[in-house]
């Protein structure tokens, strides 16, 4: 008889240490499961974002948000490339000494692809969205305008790798965020080509 009971005994324990086992496997999972979900913390301080770069026609733009801010990524055809040395006597920094891009687009085109150009269309003025006017010879700006970007606030222009040009408010160049491309396809918006957030931060945007 008792040895009866130490069998019962001893199959409830069993059981009662697999069922046991089992809830802290389960319970174990929950939170790692939701630790893989980007934290509205994280999507708030803006996680990296990405960009089907894929289709873009040359002239044309595809516009994102990134930190709560605007990101337009441009395709410059490869004339418009040749025309762009044209500007640098008319620009205040042709060659993008001041820190508004990361050090990998500190380059004639102020991009890591030569045709695709990744700016925040903000105004270093007082920070109002310019207009796309890529037209060279746009009737509202002028026979000899270049293509580029215009602020209609006050008046400030950029060429088409958002270089600032002399006598308007506006005191820089627009800037590029940190970006790198995961493929042919694919473009990532905040994270450098080492596939980490950049140490580079310009100071006046971000
Ligand atoms: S805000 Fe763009 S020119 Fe003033």
């Amino acid at each position: 008889m008792s040895e009866e009971i130490d069998k019962a005994r001893r199959h409830f324990l069993t059981v009662a240490t697999v069922v046991a086992g089992a809830v802290g496997t389960v319970m174990a999972a929950v939170p790692l499961v939701s630790s893989m979900e980007p934290s509205a913390r994280t999507k708030a301080l803006g996680g990296p974002v990405d960009i089907d770069v894929s289709k873009i026609e040359p002239g044309s733009v595809v516009k994102a948000k990134w930190r709560q801010k605007p990101v337009w990524v441009v395709q410059r055809s490869q004339p418009t490339l040749a025309e762009l040395p044209k500007n640098d006597s008319l620009l205040r920094d042709p060659t993008s000494d001041q820190t508004q891009q990361p050090p990998y687009c500190k380059n004639a085109w102020r991009s890591i692809k030569p045709e695709l150009l990744v700016i925040v269309p903000i105004c270093t003025h007082l920070g109002c969205i310019p207009l796309y006017r890529p037209e060279p010879g746009d009737p509202g700006l002028g026979t000899t305008w270049p293509g580029g970007f215009f602020c209609p606030c006050h008046g400030s222009k950029y060429d088409l790798a958002g270089r600032v040009f002399f006598n308007v408010p506006a005191p820089l160049n627009l800037p590029v965020p940190v970006h790198r491309y995961l493929n042919d396809k694919v473009l990532r918006i905040g994270e450098d080509p080492l596939g980490v957030h950049s140490s580079w931060t310009s100071p006046e945007v971000w």
